[in-house]
């Protein structure tokens, strides 16, 4: 006994001769669909605060549901945070996330908590926005072009050039944009708009904010994006206004699912019960994100466009983020509106 006690004691003691580099107890893997800015601040946050290392990739809502949906047989994604709901309650659906009831559910605001409700609890509600468009005021001024107030206006010639929106395969907001349209229209209306409106527009992006983002730099006059986004210009200092469409507009629950299967589900579950609590999701505003956070206890910026002002839709979520819809509507637009884009 005294022997093995001894070599115990040189054991530690060798041990603490070496300081090894301090290791993670673990990894996660995470797939970020907001805005790069606070994907970063979400990765360096959870890791200050935790034993854990991320390893953080950004892509667009319609992207990352590819990339889940790819991964289904081996997942290598552990947990899914941000980006529109319709692919987080497709994937739901498709049984590619796992059901998890956090304990912080309870925190959160109705519209939050019937996302993981309607899902069987497969994703979960952790931000909102509504749709709109951002405008440069200088780009419209010195071309002496009246701003739009409506969806109506985007077809007229007056904007020809002037606007961007991102492809509704890659991009939520612009999925968002197609469900929003034809929920207002009647799906033939909305697609002969899109067809009209396709006049008008210079480029199709890949991600849902850079058509704001490039107005903001002057290289068009409108981006169609989510009110939030154009708002984040109009803050760090740009001449971007942003407008809520007169006839009504859709909006968006941003989600966060956590992936079945997942190789690092208990760490996914600490990020996910960490994200949902109201101190990490008063600091969006850090990251200039102006989204209206899900827990009712968080501070919503000072900034943000208020959902109460604004002639919201009754957004059909379950209808279009179900897999055959969102199919279709996609299968549709490539054929119609991707096939004479530019
Ligand atoms: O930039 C932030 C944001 O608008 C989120 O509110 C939204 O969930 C996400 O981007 C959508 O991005 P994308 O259209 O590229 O999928």
């Amino acid at each position: 006994m005294p022997f093995r006690k001894t070599l115990a004691a040189t054991l530690l003691s060798a041990a603490a001769l070496f300081t090894l580099p301090a290791q993670a107890a673990g990894q996660l893997n995470l797939v970020c669909a907001a805005d790069v800015k606070w994907c970063e601040l979400m990765e360096n946050e959870f890791e200050a605060e935790h034993d854990i290392d991320v390893n953080m990739v950004r892509m667009s809502s319609g992207e990352a549901y590819a990339r889940i949906r790819a991964e289904a047989r081996n997942p290598k994604t552990d947990i899914w945070w941000g980006g529109t709901g319709d692919p987080h309650l497709q994937a739901a659906s498709e049984g590619l996330t796992a059901e998890y009831q956090s304990p912080k559910l309870e925190e959160l605001l109705p519209w939050a908590k019937n996302q993981a409700e309607v899902s069987g609890y497969r994703t979960v509600g952790i931000y909102s926005g509504a749709l709109g468009w951002g405008y440069n005021t200088e780009i419209l001024g010195e071309k002496n072009i009246e701003p739009p107030k409506c969806w109506a206006d985007l077809t007229d010639e007056r904007f020809k050039g002037e606007i961007q929106i991102a492809n509704p395969n890659s991009s939520g907001t612009a999925y968002t944009t197609l469900a929003t349209l034809v929920q207002l229209m009647g799906e033939d209306e909305a697609f002969e708009f899109l067809k009209k409106m396709n006049a008008n527009v210079s480029q199709y992006t890949k991600s849902g904010s850079a058509p704001v983002k490039s107005a903001a730099r002057g290289e068009n006059g409108i981006g169609i994006v989510f009110m939030h986004d154009a708002v984040a210009m109009t803050v760090q200092g740009f001449p971007v206004k942003t407008v809520a469409p007169c006839e009504g507009t859709g909006y968006e629950v941003g989600s966060m699912s956590i992936v079945e299967g997942a190789r690092n589900m208990e760490n996914a579950k600490i990020f996910y019960d960490w994200a949902l609590s109201a101190e990490v999701q008063s600091k969006a505003e850090q990251a200039d994100s102006y989204q209206l956070p899900s827990n009712a206890n968080a501070s919503v910026p000072e900034a943000a466009p208020k959902l109460e002002e604004i002639k919201l839709i009754d957004y059909d979520f379950a209808k279009y983020g179900d897999p055959q819809t969102r199919k279709a509507l996609l299968e549709r637009w490539d054929s119609e509106i991707g096939a004479i884009a530019n």
